[in-house]
């Protein structure tokens, strides 16, 4: 068979500017990133149109410099992928279109890569045995969705958040305890040392709504609880025990709805994607469970967790197999449509 080159992803979806490089055979060439975290920690999360302008400022050099640890020159490139959706609309056109523009120049196929998409191929990025037939969660700062991966390649999506995202629910409860943006880490880090039996928080939606999330009741917990602990003048337990007694609450909801679709499809395996999936508690339960009942877990290391563009590479290899080439007017997609439309992303497939 003939040497295909490598495929170059870009993504730009949110607050991080990167670039990967992959080759055909899932190998990683090149990851650089460019996290804008500086620039929106003051704000308390992210600002459309700084995460745009520093997209802008950033993208030729982290691109460039993708190429260059990558050792591959531009002719060599089999194709290029980009996010297109979904995300914040400016942000997205940067990737969109200097991908675009690099593709062209080139005369090389472009690829439309949808984010979430991008996320649930980063579980076969490291483990390429890990089983289809799958319930595959993804949880991030945007998302809380349940899919189930077929036999055939397709995801079907069968749960979401009717509110905030798992991640947002972090944030803004860190927020809450005066943790500064993004606080998913820290909670992360201060419940290790933390009691979960501290607090008692609700399990929103546990018992309801099929395999669907709510988290916006349990984040207006967090802010009672805090608020009557002021008004009745008690001391504030410590920070660590309030911060672990709140992820548990998260967690729990996650884990539970994750398991209940793993009996309700008969699933083979059990994977965690998106940032939130660097959660070490959530991590560990997931684990513990998937042993107990004997099936597959996959949880991408936590640099391929969070937003990157190795993620965006491999589900265009994906989509430059199948044939799925997008055309030059390709635009971005965003809002509900660029969720359950996995399959169906506004681009034509050519021979
Ligand atoms: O996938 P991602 O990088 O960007 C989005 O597409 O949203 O996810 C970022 C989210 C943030 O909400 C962040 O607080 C959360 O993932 N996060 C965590 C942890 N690491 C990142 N949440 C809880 N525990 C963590 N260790
Ligand atoms: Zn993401």
């Amino acid at each position: 068979m003939m040497n295909m080159g490598p495929i170059l992803g870009i993504e730009t979806s949110c607050d991080e500017t990167a670039a990967a490089v992959v080759t055909d055979k899932g190998t990683v060439l090149a990851n650089v990133l460019d996290s804008q975290i500086d620039v929106h920690a003051m704000y308390g999360g992210v600002v459309p149109e700084l995460a745009s302008r520093r997209h802008i400022e950033t993208i030729e050099s982290i691109v460039r410099l993708a190429m260059t640890e990558a050792q591959v020159p531009y002719q060599a490139l089999q194709a290029i992928a980009v996010t297109h959706g979904p995300g914040l609309a400016g942000a997205l056109l940067v990737g969109v279109n200097f991908g675009k523009a690099l593709a062209y120049a080139l005369q090389i196929p472009l690829l439309a890569v949808n984010h979430l998409k991008g996320h649930l191929a980063s579980t076969w990025v490291e483990q390429p045995d890990f089983p289809r037939s799958s319930i595959m969660l993804v949880v991030s700062g945007g998302h809380t969705h349940l899919f189930f991966a077929t036999r055939t390649g397709q995801y079907q999506l069968i749960g979401k958040t009717i509110d905030d995202a798992a991640g947002e629910a972090f944030d803004k409860g860190a927020k809450m305890l005066g943790l500064t943006y993004p606080g998913g880490p820290l909670i992360d880090r201060l419940s290790r040392t933390g009691s979960a039996k501290a607090v008692h928080f609700p399990r929103p939606y546990l018992n309801r709504g099929g395999l669907d999330f709510s988290f916006s009741g349990l984040k207006t917990s967090l802010l009672y609880y805090l608020r009557d602990l002021k008004k009745n003048d008690h001391v504030m337990p410590a920070i660590e025990d309030v911060a672990a007694s709140y992820q548990e609450a998260i967690v729990d909801v996650l884990v539970e709805k994750s398991f209940r679709a793993v009996r309700k499809y008969g699933a083979k395996g059990i994977a965690v994607v998106g940032g939130v999936a660097a959660n070490s508690r959530l991590r560990e339960r997931i684990i513990e469970r998937a042993q107990k009942l004997g099936i597959f877990v996959a949880m991408p290391a936590l640099s391929l967790c969070t937003d990157n563009a190795v993620m965006i590479a491999a589900a265009g290899w994906e989509q430059f197999r199948s044939g799925v080439i997008a055309t030059w007017d390709l635009d971005t997609e965003v809002g509900q449509a660029a969720v359950t439309n996995l399959q169906t992303h506004s681009v034509q497939t050519i021979a």
